[in-house]
């Protein structure tokens, strides 16, 4: 287990707070060797950076993801990455589709790690308010430690 990557539509709003959350759980739990990433389904906002909304809100809890870029999916990342973690079931099956044979990264549903949860999507923040992007945190927050957790037992 040496790498993840966290992918929504966009990667403006969503996989870019969840790169920066799972990076610092997984400092947290001493992974500092496990790389993260995040990347988008679609090439709408590549090259840019994340929405103000996202870096404000991921500020908020100390988490710093304004340097982030955007850039797409691509058939490399299911050779180099071990986890491919989609924020919504639209982009779970994007990747299904995407994903090339024989290619060895496993695809989840971001919030499989968070347990009991009640719910499996992280909902889109584009198109609502500033609220969304602090709800969308609070279950990337429930992910990335279950991720880590579940990585940590892995290790040993
Ligand atoms: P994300 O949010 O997938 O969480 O980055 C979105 C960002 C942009 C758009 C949709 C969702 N868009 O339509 O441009």
């Amino acid at each position: 287990m040496k790498s993840i990557l966290l992918v929504c539509l966009g990667n403006i709003c969503r996989s870019p707070m969840a790169q920066g959350v799972v990076r610092r759980a997984l400092d947290e739990a001493g992974l500092t060797h496990i790389t993260t990433d995040s990347a988008g389904t679609s090439g709408w906002h590549v090259g840019g950076p994340p929405d103000p909304r996202a870096v404000k809100a991921a500020l908020m809890r100390d988490i710093d993801i304004f340097a982030q870029r955007a850039r797409q999916v691509e058939a490399g990342d299911f050779h180099q990455f071990d986890i491919i973690a989609a924020m919504d079931r639209d982009n779970y099956a994007r990747l299904r589709e995407l994903q090339p044979e024989r290619s060895t990264a496993r695809v989840h549903m971001f919030l499989e790690f968070a347990g009991e949860l009640p719910v499996r999507e992280v909902p889109d923040p584009y198109y609502g308010g500033e609220d969304g992007f602090d709800h969308a945190l609070d279950l990337i927050e429930l992910a990335a430690r279950g991720l880590a957790a579940h990585i940590a037992a892995r290790a040993r």
